[in-house]
């Protein structure tokens, strides 16, 4: 049966996204700049992450409690071992209608067919650019274009739809190369969204010009392609969408610094260790793995996570303006984005 859990600003606990591992085999700059995560970083021990009955464990009670959709993420979901057993189990926990995965891309193809099969519903890609030398300045210098579009391919071929992929727009990085991109998927079914470039974590030395607003980009997009604003799918989608006037298809503006969310920001995010954060922007979690691992009993493992949600209060894109200066944040590829 299911209660109705809610916080303190009435938003009820829908979605649960589960990082799987903390590695991944880009280097980000915005993310996991090469400098800081070489060869010397030590990234978390094998038995320091969630066993995957550990994950299945916690996703059944975070399910009792409300969610129903569940996503995958990094770092690279996809380092880690035997991911598709993961896949199999949560997709038949009774509840989840939607589990998805966000990934580089990288190493859908030989993966896409296998996660379909275990019961993945979709995929989301993060993809920043077409052009080789920006994608390579974006990736730290790992894969290709094509390796992305490949995967693409492969997850569509799979069947992982709607695929959608994620672009962080940086001004006077990858801005110019936003037509390209949507050139490209432009009447594919393929769903391309840009994301406003965000303050998380401490590396990547965010300042407000390297934002460019959604409302410009779209401005910037209308004059080649006239759009059309479309309903959200959902209450508290995070994307606004569009759809192209000749009816080539949809994309999506995710605008959490002009356009805060937070009204409806009903997620939650694991952490490959087990800790459980309440916003994107949280400075600490809660350790769930310590009480799994003393053996607790799932009804008091249940109240750990009430009490976690029930005094909730977190929207910091909405107070960002407010909270100068230094913060101390968790960093974005231990909790996935
Ligand atoms: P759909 O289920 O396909 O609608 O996707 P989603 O809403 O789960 O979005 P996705 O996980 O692809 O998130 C895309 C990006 O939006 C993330 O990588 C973040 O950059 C940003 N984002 C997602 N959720 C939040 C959030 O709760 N707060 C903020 N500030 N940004 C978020
Ligand atoms: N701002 C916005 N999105 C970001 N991502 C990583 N860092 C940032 C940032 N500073 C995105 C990735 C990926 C998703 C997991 O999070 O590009 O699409
Ligand atoms: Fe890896 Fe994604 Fe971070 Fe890039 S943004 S380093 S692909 S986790
Ligand atoms: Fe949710 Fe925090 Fe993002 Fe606001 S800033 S939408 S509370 S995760």
């Amino acid at each position: 049966k299911l209660r109705v859990l809610t916080d303190t600003r009435r938003r009820p606990l829908r979605d649960l996204r589960i990082s799987v591992m903390d590695r991944c085999n880009f280097r980000c700059p915005y993310c996991m700049p090469e400098d800081k995560y070489d060869r010397h970083f030590q990234f978390l021990h094998k038995s320091e992450r969630l066993s995957f009955a550990e994950i299945v464990r916690l996703s059944r009670l975070f399910v009792e409690r409300g969610v129903t959709k569940l996503r995958l993420t990094g770092g690279e979901p996809l380092l880690r071992r035997d991911l598709v057993d993961l896949v199999g189990e949560l997709s038949l926990i009774d509840g989840v209608e939607d589990l998805a995965l966000t990934t580089n891309g990288i190493m859908l193809p030989q993966h896409a067919a296998a996660l379909k099969a275990a019961g993945l519903d979709r995929v989301t890609v993060s993809f920043d650019s077409l052009d080789p030398d920006i994608f390579r300045m974006l990736s730290g210098g790992r894969g290709s274009p094509e390796q992305v579009l490949d995967g693409i391919d492969a997850a569509v071929e799979a069947g992982l739809t709607p695929v959608k992929i994620n672009t962080v727009i940086q001004r006077g990085v990858n801005d110019e190369t936003v037509h390209n991109l949507l050139e490209r998927f432009r009447g594919t079914g393929v769903v391309v969204r840009f994301i406003e470039f965000m303050d998380v974590g401490t590396l990547n030395d965010w300042d407000e010009n390297q934002l460019v607003p959604s409302a410009e980009l779209l401005e910037r997009i209308e004059q080649r392609w006239p759009m059309e604003p479309l309903d959200a799918n959902y209450r508290g989608e995070v994307a606004q969408r569009y759809r192209y006037a000749d009816g080539q298809g949809e994309i999506g503006f995710i605008s959490s610094v002009t356009q805060p969310f937070c009204g409806d920001c009903t997620r939650a995010r694991l952490s490959s260790e087990g800790s459980l954060y309440t916003c994107l922007f949280a400075n600490k979690g809660t350790d769930l793995r310590g009480p799994l691992r003393e053996g607790v009993d799932d009804a008091t493992l249940g109240q750990i996570i009430d009490g976690i949600w029930r005094k909730r209060s977190d929207r910091y894109s909405e107070m960002r303006t407010q909270l100068s200066g230094e913060r101390e944040k968790i960093e974005m590829y231990y909790i996935g984005g």
